[in-house]
């Protein structure tokens, strides 16, 4: 590709002397001589580069930098000042110029400063085309599900990725799709030229939260021999998340609650308050209303975070988003192990949907993955799938054959009562869940999907009637 180039100046003398030195060198050029038409060229010239001289007739250069700039922010801008006119060089240079260059200056030097740009050029289509392949890898990794539930949230991520500056709260059990949706939302802002950085606050050392979030001052405690940059420090332009939120120590809440209402921190041991500009991304599959109930967070920063809530939906309560996904990791495995499996039978299917799927869409991808590996057939039919999840087909929409014999022999009883049935089939599931859970409350109602204080209730019903003294 050639390089265009428009040489701004009101001398005739220098736009000829430079225009045929420098078509010379193999560049196409254009010239101007005056701001008008100068304008005018970059719109329709498109020149990648512009000589532009500060002192033409009438008119000064550095009203004109800022008008070509906002025409065409990529274009590089060279100005030509008179020798030793540093101020207005260096204004220059703030309001966007390449660099400046000296009257009268030589030919060589010129030419230095066109390679310089030429080379930046080819390293910002190399940065761009990388951009361009990253965009495709993050689309390839795109949300699936059709659910309105799941609309819900693509409609969140869509708005979100449009106003940079909200801080988002994302909840949901593990497994939904809460690092995929915090990674969507940044790699479709703006934010997106730099890396999204994340911290699991409760995968490191709680110690070590505050100066890996932070930073700190060298000697602001033994052992920090220099100063320490902090991610939130390094991330400065782009988005930071922050992953089990609900684990972010309560001394260090308040810190954060500052961050979010100045926009501005300290480092660890530091004075100095560090302004810089990200988006807070938060994450949390815990029920942060009760850890403020417990005290264990802060209601301030509650409400400061929760500023647009993203709800995951539970895979279960996804309807046939469960087939869509199941067909979608069936092809990304297909691929990936060689394989040529058309799909699920039937059976396979209604076990798919009947199952809790506890661990969500993540536990679903293990379970393709695995049954794509060993299948051998064309179909994956019920008898490939885990022991738990056939085992939804026998108690999911009925009981097993034995089961429901039972049943249906005791409604011809005298004395049959619902209320009663009903009674001791909830009281054998609390039971069950409790001993499964080594008596936690907290896991048992997870897991019967009832709230903690349902469970206390039935409990007190059906196991202490008479004393009532849980
Ligand atoms: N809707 C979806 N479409 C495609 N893949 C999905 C979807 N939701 C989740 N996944 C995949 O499921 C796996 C788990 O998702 P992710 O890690 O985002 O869950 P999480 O909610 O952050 O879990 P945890 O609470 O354990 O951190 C990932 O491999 C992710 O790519
Ligand atoms: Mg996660």
């Amino acid at each position: 590709m050639k390089i265009r180039i428009l040489i701004v100046d009101d001398e005739e003398t220098i736009r000829l002397s430079l225009k045929e030195a420098l078509k010379d060198l193999g560049y196409s050029i254009s010239t101007a001589a005056t701001g008008t038409i100068a304008l005018e060229k970059v719109k329709e010239y498109k020149p990648q580069i512009v000589f532009l001289d500060m002192r033409l007739a009438g008119e000064n250069g550095l009203d004109i930098l800022p008008k070509i700039k906002e025409i065409d922010r990529k274009v590089e801008v060279v100005i030509m000042t008179a020798y030793g006119d540093i101020n207005t060089a260096v204004m220059a240079i703030k309001l966007g110029a390449f660099d400046y260059i000296n009257k009268p200056f030589d030919l060589l030097d010129v030419e230095i400063i066109i390679k310089r740009i030429t080379e930046n050029l080819k390293l910002q289509n190399k940065i761009y085309l990388l951009e361009k392949e990253k965009e495709k890898e993050v689309n390839k990794k795109i949300i699936k599900g059709n659910h309105p539930l799941m609309n819900e949230v693509l409609n969140k991520i869509d708005i979100l990725s449009k106003n940079d500056n909200v801080t988002v709260l994302i909840r949901g059990e593990t497994g939904t799709g809460k690092d995929l949706v915090a990674s969507a939302i940044h790699n479709r802002s703006i934010r997106r030229g730099s890396a999204m950085l994340k911290l699991n606050c409760g995968a490191i050392p709680q110690q070590l939260i505050e100066s890996e979030l932070f930073g700190f001052e060298k000697n602001a405690f033994t052992g920090a021999n220099n100063r320490k940059r902090g991610l939130m420090e390094i991330a400065d332009g782009s988005t930071v998340f922050l992953d089990e939120i609900a684990e972010l120590p309560m001394e260090l809440q308040p810190k954060l609650l500052r961050f979010l209402d100045e926009r501005k921190f300290k480092r660890v041991g530091g004075l100095e308050d560090i302004e810089v500009d990200i988006r807070i991304i938060a994450a949390t599959n815990k029920d942060l209303e009760k850890a403020i109930e417990d005290k264990e967070f802060r209601e301030d920063l509650y409400y400061r975070l929760n500023v647009v809530p993203v709800y995951l939906p539970r895979l279960r309560e996804r309807g046939d988003d469960i087939l869509i996904l199941a067909n979608n990791f069936l092809y990304e495995y297909n691929c990936k192990f060689n394989k040529k499996i058309k799909g699920f039978t039937d059976r396979a299917k209604e076990a798919l949907l009947l199952y809790s799927w506890k661990g969500n869409v993540r536990e679903l991808k293990n379970v393709i993955e695995r049954i794509v590996i060993l299948v051998e057939s064309e179909y994956i039919d019920s008898g490939d799938l885990p022991l738990e999840i056939r085992s939804a087909l026998s108690v999911g929409n009925g009981f097993s054959k034995s089961r429901q014999d039972e049943m249906d022999s005791k409604l011809f009883y005298a004395g049959f009562s619902l209320e009663n049935e009903v009674a001791d089939m909830e009281a054998y599931y609390i039971n069950l869940a409790l001993k499964y859970c080594g008596n936690n409350y907290t896991k048992a109602a997870e897991m019967l999907g009832i709230s903690r204080f349902a469970l206390k209730r039935r409990i007190e019903k059906y196991f202490y009637a008479d004393n009532n003294n849980v």
